[in-house]
């Protein structure tokens, strides 16, 4: 979901739906603005996307004050009703939410026994009436005072007509970030809607909200005090978040990936001791020397990144590593071991999931480090250090260049653990030579994106397809397995190759074409023994390795790297497959349906 807010003398409703634009791929269900003109306080609000938005808004939508969201369902139905602005009974407050209000349906039952009415199924609606029926006398006060009787999530901006002077914002677990301009104010739950406008942010802390004015702003806690906020610049030039002449933005950030590959490393190899230097990790020599086993948390793509990250981290440091869906680790009740370097993974560093496992983490006394793109965010604040993976921003719901910008990371981390342990001088310079050589080799990968476009039409038909790959190229299989069901809605399962017989070799026939992913590495012969089992029952297969593959009936030949960093090239080509297969069926790529790019509810 996304919010927008602005303040000043421009004519709002184009800042808002501009904004509202720039987050659909936050999820887009529906949106809707409210905006306070001389007649007091008007919405509208549509199902769908923003451009149905666009389309019902009156010619006379005037006002200078204004607040817009888009929606991705979570309580009630898409529809025109329960998109945001909610509006209390006497049509004075809106008030558009992020997050989620555990104790809803108690609240609506009090309130409805006291005779309101509410016109929508959400949550969200009953923090208008609640704002509406307070007392208090300032509309500072007034939200304090709803804020104090719910439970649970928010990051929140509430228009009043009364008070059209203002917007009242709160935050707590729901990211709300100010933009400050030259006599106008902006507000919005991701930079990505701001930096059109102004690169001048404050980014509100958990329990804290803010007032801004057309030319002014104030932040405090939810209890009132003042907190100091002084503005910080946004890393990113307006143009970064534009599709800068591509078709979507997915294409867009596969196409960067070799830049962005440069960016993670830049500045931070360090040749004379064949090490690297992670500034931001906070563990010194000694530490990092006591780590006895590393556990990573993430969710979807990220998660699989850290299946990488632990293979890396087991094969160049030797320490005992492995990846984990963050919100199945949170309620198993985990043993958490004072020995263990925890590492949460996260592309937005929002995904309530993960922020929820690092809390947990960190109320029972562990260390851990954060693996993150967004500067600032909530799982980069909440962890004790850790590595920024320098992607730049990602649109696309699905992810692509943070992917193997995060896994790239996982190498410097483990070089780094390796080189304090027992990772030679030798070894240390091989694997800093093989990331050295990673961005003109994905350039060369990329460069034959025609050839795998061709590819994607041969296999568009299937109607499920299999991924296998062995030890390093598995998790490769995995993620190349989920690009393809996210965009092309394909249905696609990942095994490891050696896994095959044990079960899905059932599934293998004509109408189920497999990809395998078969490095020039030492599983080189098991994996080519997969491809026959699979040629047996006249599966076709497409297998993505170092050189062609006789039993395949295609091969996508990439660059060699270490073996250690194979995989980072093996799932680039694959990423254009799904894309290609995904465009080729028509689909909505940049915004795949039923999905979000952050999850920051659970
Ligand atoms: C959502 C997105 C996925 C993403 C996952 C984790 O489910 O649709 O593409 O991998 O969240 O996001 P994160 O920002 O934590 O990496």
């Amino acid at each position: 979901c996304g919010i927008v807010g602005y303040i000043g003398k421009r004519d709002v409703a184009p800042l808002l739906l501009e904004g509202l634009q720039r987050l659909e791929y936050r999820g887009y269900d529906s949106a809707g603005v409210a905006v306070c003109g001389k007649s007091g306080l008007k919405t509208v609000k549509a199902k769908g996307r923003v451009r149905e938005l666009d389309a019902k808004l009156p010619k006379r939508f005037a006002g200078s004050v204004g607040i817009a969201h888009t929606r991705w369902a979570t309580h009630g139905a898409p529809n025109d009703v329960n998109a945001h602005p909610h509006l209390d009974s006497e049509g004075k407050v809106a008030v558009v939410h992020n997050g989620i209000i555990d104790n809803a349906s108690e609240l609506r039952a009090k309130l409805t026994a006291d005779g309101v009415e509410f016109a929508s199924e959400t949550d969200s609606e009953v923090l208008a009436h609640l704002v509406g029926r307070s007392e208090a006398e300032t509309l500072e006060e007034k939200v304090r005072h709803a804020l104090r009787s719910i439970e649970g999530t928010y990051g929140i901006a509430v228009l009043h007509a009364d008070f059209p002077d203002r917007i009242v914002v709160a935050r707590n677990g729901s990211p709300v970030v100010l933009g400050i301009g030259e006599k106008e104010m902006f507000v919005s739950s991701d930079v990505a809607a701001l930096v059109s406008h102004t690169r001048q942010v404050v980014t509100l802390d958990d329990g804290e909200m803010a007032t801004i004015k057309a030319d002014d702003y104030r932040t405090y806690t939810t209890e009132g005090s003042r907190t100091s906020a002084s503005p910080t610049t946004v890393e990113w030039e307006a143009e970064s978040y534009d599709m800068g002449g591509h078709d979507t933005y997915m294409h867009k950030e596969i196409s960067e990936q070799a830049d962005a590959v440069d960016r993670v490393l830049r500045g931070r190899i360090d040749d004379r001791f064949s090490t690297v230097r992670l500034g931001g990790l906070n563990l010194d020599a000694r530490e990092a020397r006591a780590v006895r086993r590393v556990k990573i948390l993430g969710c979807g793509t990220s998660y699989h990144a850290g299946l990488i990250g632990a293979g890396l981290i087991e094969s160049l440091a030797r320490v005992p590593a492995d990846s984990e869906p963050a919100s199945e680790f949170r309620y198993r009740n985990p043993v958490v071991d004072p020995d263990t370097l925890y590492i949460a993974v996260s592309q937005s560093g929002e995904t309530y999931d993960v922020l929820a496992a690092v809390q947990e983490l960190k109320r029972k006394g562990a260390r851990v480090l954060g693996v993150v793109n967004v500067v600032g965010s909530a799982i980069a604040r909440e962890t004790d250090g850790g590595v920024y993976v320098h992607a730049g921003p990602e649109v696309c719901v699905v992810s692509t260049k943070c992917f193997t910008n995060t896994v790239v990371a996982f190498a410097l981390l483990a070089l780094h653990l390796g080189r304090t342990r027992d990772l030679s001088v030798a070894d240390g310079k091989r694997i800093i030579e093989g990331l050295r050589r990673l961005p003109a080799q994905i350039s060369e990968i990329l460069e034959r994106e025609d050839e795998i476009e061709r590819l994607a039409h041969e296999y568009a038909d299937a109607r499920s397809m299999m991924f296998i790959g062995r030890v390093r190229g598995y998790p490769v299989a995995l993620e190349a397995s989920l690009k393809l069901k996210e965009i092309s809605y394909i249905h696609a399962e990942a095994y490891p190759a050696s896994e095959l017989k044990h079960g899905p070799l059932a599934l293998i026939e004509p109408a189920m074409p497999t990809v395998a992913v078969v490095p020039d590495d030492d599983l080189l012969e098991k994996n080519r023994a997969a491809l026959e089992e699979i040629k047996a029952r006249s599966g076709r297969i497409l297998a993505v390795a170092h050189r062609e593959q006789e039993k395949a009936d295609h091969t996508i030949v990439v660059p060699r790297n270490e073996v250690e960093l194979d995989p980072i090239l093996m799932g680039i080509p694959l990423q254009l497959l799904a894309y290609h297969t995904a465009l080729a069926l028509g689909r909505d790529i940049d915004k795949p349906r039923n999905l979000a790019k952050s999850v920051t509810v659970e």
